[in-house]
């Protein structure tokens, strides 16, 4: 199973103390987006300190004009405020949607909490129809883990 395989990769990512922790949340990025054929744009938005908006952070995959999104707006924006898992299985049947390209077919966002807060999340987008499974959720919820430990423990 690639998720098994990937986690220890996610782990030793997130522990290179060598690097800068925007630095690592690429690194992270490039992991998923090569090895996970159907994840075609990887990426963090973080929310803007006491600001009801998040902001784009390290990605990998087609450069992206939403680089802020307001919380409630597009699939990002409503998992602002949710704090919960949003997995879009058909982009076009959302209202609520911020298209980024037309390739992206789906989408799976999870938040990342610190402390019991919602900051952030990682957001994938998908050029196939209907890929993602609970396998995928709870992987993701590793790798979101993962990186609430790195933010709670580093400097900004
Ligand atoms: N589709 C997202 C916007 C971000 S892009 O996917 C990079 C949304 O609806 O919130």
């Amino acid at each position: 199973m690639i998720f098994e395989a990937l986690k220890p990769q996610v782990s030793q990512i997130v522990s290179n103390t060598e690097k800068t922790v925007n630095e690592r949340l690429l690194n992270i990025c490039e992991l998923l987006e090569t090895h996970i054929e159907y994840y075609n744009w990887v990426g963090f938005y973080f929310r803007n300190g006491d600001k009801e908006e998040l902001l784009l952070g390290p990605y990998v995959g087609a450069p992206t004009d939403h680089t802020v999104i307001p919380f409630g707006k597009g699939i990002c924006g409503q998992v602002a405020v949710s704090n919960k898992n949003f997995v879009v299985p058909d982009v076009s049947a959302q209202d609520n949607y911020i298209a980024c390209s037309f390739t992206v077919k789906s989408e799976i966002v999870i938040p990342i909490f610190v402390d019991g807060k919602n900051i952030g999340q990682i957001d994938i987008d998908s050029n196939t129809p209907d890929p993602f499974t609970e396998a995928d959720e709870r992987f993701l919820e590793y790798v979101c883990e993962k990186v609430s430990e790195l933010l709670s423990k580093s400097p900004k």
